[in-house]
């Protein structure tokens, strides 16, 4: 199987954001141009990754480990072990909140150093942890898509924030393929999507996957959802992770945890869906998180164009924490947690393959 069979999604209507051409080059869809222009950046360096990580060009938590896993074999194979173990500190450190890029980076290094002392073939053996990495990502957001689906009531209207698509996970996706999995099963009436102010990962990425998938769906601004749960147009609530602390503190989009205190008011269903690459144990609560801050441009001005006095001062966390006692029950590939979370998550992630 060639690297770029490995990288092929199930399904034709997946986006791919992550290819790698036989001549080794790391090609990423940038995701700031969709959903008007498909276009794509080549990395051949380890500050180039780090770039398009920070730009949000690839974005995604377990996406932006793949693509760091990719990053770091290809500097393995054109510049040698010394630069990809360089690689792999700068990458981890690219984005601060999900927890799947550290982990991936970390993942990739103990392959590096066990070949290495061992004297075998560290590009080939880093070719091989990178495509395991992708592989693995592939099965978890299948059996996330099919324990999730059974969570959607028949004719159900689901609500999520962000992306957590093809896009964001190099697969199916977490969240969206439960939405793409009930739509299968003819059990999902409609998607309503959040715009994700300020980035519009939800207007931009979200409904181009859901249109391509032909899966109904509508855009809403993020302040219109508690109107909508108020006016019953919502009968479940399905968000991604940037990582899980042990006691089920969930990181995410911000405006996360606004839909969780939403959907607890509203009596609505709460539900997380990630991979176990998402879950953090060493880490025991939310306010251990690290939440990104990011440039204060991003929220004072739109396309380009000032929204806001010259000189505003702009607060710009790009992920919020919900705390473990508002989520229903997390979705892994492990099945369907429920509360209490830190005992469910203890059984699951315990065993989880984490280096
Ligand atoms: O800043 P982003 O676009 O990388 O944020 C992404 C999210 O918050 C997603 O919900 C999360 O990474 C899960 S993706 C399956």
């Amino acid at each position: 199987m060639s690297a770029d069979d490995a990288l092929a999604p199930t399904e034709t209507s997946l986006a791919r954001p992550i290819e790698r051409s036989q001549d080794g080059t790391l090609r990423l869809l940038d995701q700031r141009a969709l959903p008007h222009q498909e276009r794509w950046i080549e990395v051949r360096t380890a500050e180039e990754a780090v770039a398009a990580i920070r730009a949000l060009a690839v974005r995604g938590a377990p996406a932006i480990g793949i693509a760091a896993a990719y990053t770091i074999a290809l500097i393995a194979e054109r510049e040698g072990v010394e630069q990809a173990r360089s690689a792999a500190h700068a990458l981890a450190s690219a984005r601060p909140t999900a927890v799947n890029l550290g982990w991936a980076c970390r993942r990739m290094l103990a392959r590096l150093e066990a070949c290495a002392g061992d004297g075998q073939d560290v590009a080939s053996a880093l070719a091989s942890e990178a495509d395991a990495i992708a592989h693995e990502q592939h099965a978890a957001d299948r059996a996330i898509a099919t324990a999730g689906a059974e969570l959607v009531p028949p004719g159900g209207r689901l609500l999520t924030i962000c992306n957590t698509g093809a896009l964001a996970t190099g697969a199916e996706g977490t969240a969206l393929a439960v939405a793409l999995e009930a739509h299968r099963r003819g059990r999902l009436a409609e998607v309503l999507v959040l715009e994700t102010r300020p980035l519009l990962q939800g207007a931009r990425l979200t409904t181009w996957e859901l249109a391509r998938a032909g899966v109904p769906h509508r855009l809403l601004c993020d302040s219109a959802a508690a109107t909508a749960c108020a006016r019953g147009l919502v009968d479940c609530v399905f968000v991604g992770a940037d990582r899980i602390a042990r006691n089920g503190d969930v990181a995410n989009k911000i405006g996360t945890y606004m839909l969780a205190v939403l959907a607890r008011h509203h009596g609505i269903p709460f539900y997380v869906a990630a991979p176990l690459s998402t879950f953090d144990p060493a880490t025991p609560d939310g306010r251990s998180i690290p939440i990104e801050e990011r440039a204060p441009a991003e929220v004072s001005e739109f396309a380009g164009q000032a929204i806001a006095p010259a000189r505003t001062k702009v607060w710009n966390p790009a992920f919020d924490i919900t705390p473990a006692a508002l989520v229903s029950a997390i979705v892994c590939e492990r099945g369907v947690l429920r509360p209490p979370l830190a005992t469910a998550i203890a059984r699951v992630a315990g065993s989880a393959e984490r280096s």
